[in-house]
């Protein structure tokens, strides 16, 4: 199987979709084009990817899943709009273009991100609403909700913002990785999961396959902005070849979380592999 083009596959299957919801978004004027300019730049759409193909081990895909993978888009990008803030890491830049702030003025940045969380919540109920599984479906919004809220992702901000490099030691850097990155990675897959209605057993291990994929993701995103950013980092504590070392080894985690599940796991070990190659 070339998974490569598996992934190009499901991308363009999710960039369709995404494209033909955008076309019924009439937003006033300069929502309208701060949204499009942030939501369609270049973002790698790693999160909505893993949700549709982990739901396709379990359930074919459709509509649903297709609003699910766009409501983690919508709460990623939500994100990295107010991440990018003067009053939060100050980055002019985002994916090689001003950010939104720089772009849209920083008044309008804020209520782009704020429209974006809430863009991500109707595609959520929207998501339910079309589901074949509504039970599972309504787990996986409550799962959502939970993993990108005040204990999850915005808890990983919080740690993020007072991490400094003297009196940290792995416990630290761990809770931050783990909500930060991992909570958004995590929650894409086990919507995908309990969307689909998988069992038990096999959620769990996927869970932890995520937790595993998205702390190497963040160490490989460490290795390319270097130690000078703002903010908490692997290489605050770390040399470069201690995180390379431990990317190889969450990389392997992430692997072998999969072993637990009977079907076919060969696109998500491919994909394991993209926080290494993102280093090439
Ligand atoms: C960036 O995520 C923020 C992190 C959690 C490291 P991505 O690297 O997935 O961002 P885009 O969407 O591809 O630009
Ligand atoms: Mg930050």
């Amino acid at each position: 199987m070339d998974y490569k083009k598996q992934f190009d596959n499901t991308l363009s299957v999710f960039e369709n979709s995404l494209l033909s919801l955008s076309g019924s978004w009439n937003f006033i004027s300069p929502l309208d084009e701060s949204i499009r300019y942030s939501l369609f730049s270049g973002g790698k759409r790693i999160r909505p990817v893993m949700l549709l193909e982990t739901y396709k081990l379990f359930h074919p895909l459709d509509a649903s899943a297709l609003r699910f993978a766009a409501a983690t888009e919508a709460l990623h990008t939500y994100s990295l709009v107010h991440d990018d803030l003067p009053c939060m890491d100050n980055d002019d830049y985002r994916r090689g273009k001003p950010s939104s702030h720089k772009k849209f003025g920083e008044n309008i940045a804020v209520l782009t991100g704020d429209a974006l969380l809430n863009l991500a919540y109707e595609l959520v109920f929207d998501a339910v609403e079309l589901s074949p599984y509504r039970e599972g479906a309504i787990k996986a919004g409550r799962t959502f909700a939970a993993l990108t809220g005040a204990k999850g992702l915005i808890a990983g901000q919080i740690a993020d913002l007072s991490f400094t490099r003297e009196k940290r030691d792995f416990n630290d850097l761990e809770y931050v990785f783990r909500h930060k990155t991992c909570d958004l990675i995590v929650a894409a897959v086990k919507c995908g999961a309990l969307a689909a209605g998988a069992d038990e057993k096999s959620a769990a291990a996927l869970e932890d396959y995520a937790y595993n994929f998205g702390f190497a993701f963040q160490l490989a995103d460490d290795l390319l902005d270097g130690a000078e950013d703002e903010g908490c980092s692997s290489l605050k504590l770390y040399d470069e070849n201690r995180v390379r070392k431990m990317l190889a080894d969450y990389t392997s985690r992430a692997v072998s979380a999969l072993d637990k599940i009977d079907c076919d796991t060969g696109f998500l070990r491919y994909l394991a592999q993209i926080s290494e190659k993102r280093l090439k």
